[in-house]
């Protein structure tokens, strides 16, 4: 894939070779699969160790404090190599050195740091990597120019399932959350490109697509005409060979009930929603400026289980948050308890810098915000447990995603409710749809028998 403005002359990175690590979430690995398809497009080839690479870029995450820290550790690794070899290229982009803070203080305290880019800055990184091949002064690009992404292709990973982004950025101001700061406002891609994209996807052979967005549901408010999220995935729902249809993140301020509709009639559209709960404490979510309660949180997960039978939902939960005492823990734990998700994942709160909640009294000790994130986790464990058992004797959909990483003869793919499963098979299955009886639930897994092939 060759990208307009850097075409056959560009090539400079013909024979030279790349290594890319990403840290964060979906929208982050999905923006390593665009530098992937420019590095690719520029002649530059993946590898992936340090020592062999001309050209080192790490994508960072801002989200939490801990992939801060991995990458200022990293960045001292790096470090004796450039010493090695002088031509080595060092490059840190995407939502960490999109702060303006954070991106000073790794030009300062990094010199071997040769680009800082930040999450806006794609289109511009040829032109970067050119610059830094012939000059020794350190880029730095934090532009918010939102400059138009639709020309930039990704280079999935995978051969039968991709990321689609429909919405980028967020409105929402959480308080707690640095991604409004980085990512900027909400920017919905018009839907004929994004309809075009999974078309194209399709063509080549893609069986599964997740939908991205920091906010899925706030899709289209944004476009001239009256665009939802439910259309959009009505839309795709009727792409000749699109079998699985995912979407992340929800935000329960948003949820529609067209959107539940959506979900119950589209037969390709997958029976799992990922909706964030944060907190089962009202006061906790009025403070971390949420915009819902938790009863009108339970209302939804009433809908969504009454109109979707055998739905998965999943959850993300914040412990520790400022000011959070036991009570408003325990009403946490009550409402885990009172939903039973399949899944949910714990983190304990990081103050970010610039958020309002980490200018607000009453921050936490790390101690007490680890013991309730463990406490938390027994809980959710012996639900997603139970969950799991009551799948046991089922027969239900996998699409092979290749072999087990500790056992070569078992392969490991996913359900339609995003459940890992185990099984014995050759790798040849990886990509396909297959039918496997679930003979073992454990809490992170299933474990079955493969019934038939579906492709
Ligand atoms: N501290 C801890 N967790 C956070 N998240 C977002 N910001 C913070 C923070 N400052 C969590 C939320 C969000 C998930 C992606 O990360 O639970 O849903
Ligand atoms: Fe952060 Fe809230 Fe936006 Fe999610 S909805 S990205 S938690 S501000």
């Amino acid at each position: 894939m060759k990208h307009e403005q850097y075409d056959n002359s560009y090539n400079f990175g013909e024979g030279k070779k790349y290594l890319l690590v990403t840290f964060g979430c979906q929208m982050n690995e999905h923006d390593s699969e665009v530098i992937c398809s420019i590095l690719e497009s520029l002649g530059y080839t993946a590898v992936f160790t340090a020592e062999e690479a001309d050209l080192i870029i790490i994508n960072t995450c801002a989200v939490r404090q801990k992939p801060e820290d991995k990458v200022s550790s990293l960045l001292g690794k790096f470090s004796p190599l450039k010493e090695e070899n002088k031509d080595l290229i060092i490059a840190v982009g995407g939502c960490m050195t999109q702060q303006e803070e954070a991106a000073h203080y790794i030009k300062d305290r990094f010199h071997h740091v040769d680009i800082i880019f930040g999450t806006h800055a794609l289109p511009r990184l040829p032109m970067h990597l050119e610059a830094a091949m012939s000059g020794r002064t350190t880029i730095l690009d934090l532009e918010e120019d939102y400059a138009d992404r639709e020309n930039l292709t990704a280079a999935p990973t995978s051969s039968f399932k991709a990321w689609l982004p429909v919405i980028y950025g967020c409105n929402n101001f959480c308080s707690y959350c640095v991604v409004p700061y980085v990512r900027g406002h909400e920017r919905s891609r018009i839907s004929a490109n994004i309809i075009e994209e999974a078309k194209t996807l399709t063509s080549k052979g893609y069986l599964e697509l997740t939908l991205l967005g920091q906010n899925v549901n706030s899709y289209g408010h944004d476009l001239a005409g009256d665009h939802t999220f439910a259309n959009l995935l009505t839309d795709l729902n009727n792409i000749e060979g699109l079998k699985r249809i995912r979407f992340m993140t929800s935000h329960p301020k948003d949820l529609s009930e067209e959107l539940i509709k959506a979900v119950q009639q589209g037969e390709n559209i997958c029976e799992h929603f990922h909706l964030p709960v944060q907190s089962g404490s009202n006061r906790i979510l009025k403070k971390m400026n949420r915009g819902y309660s938790r009863e009108h949180y339970l209302e939804l997960i009433e809908m969504i289980r009454c109109s979707i039978p055998g739905v998965s939902i999943t959850t993300d939960i914040i412990v520790g948050f400022p000011g959070e005492n036991e009570d408003d823990f325990l009403e946490t734990v009550n409402l885990l308890k009172t939903v039973k998700f399949d899944n949910a994942f714990s983190f304990i709160y990081s103050p970010r810098k610039n958020t309002t909640a980490a200018a607000m009294k009453e921050q936490l000790s790390h101690s007490d915000k680890e013991e309730r994130l463990q406490r938390l986790n027994q809980v959710q464990h012996a639900i997603s447990n139970e969950l799991n058992l009551q799948l046991e004797n089922r027969t239900l959909e996998v699409l092979v995603e290749g072999p087990s990483k500790n056992k070569s003869a078992m392969q490991t793919g996913r359900t339609r409710t995003n459940k890992l499963v185990h099984f014995p098979g050759s790798p040849e299955l990886t990509g396909k749809l297959v039918t496997v009886k679930i003979t073992e639930a454990k809490t992170w897994n299933l474990t079955g028998e493969m019934k038939g092939d579906s492709n």
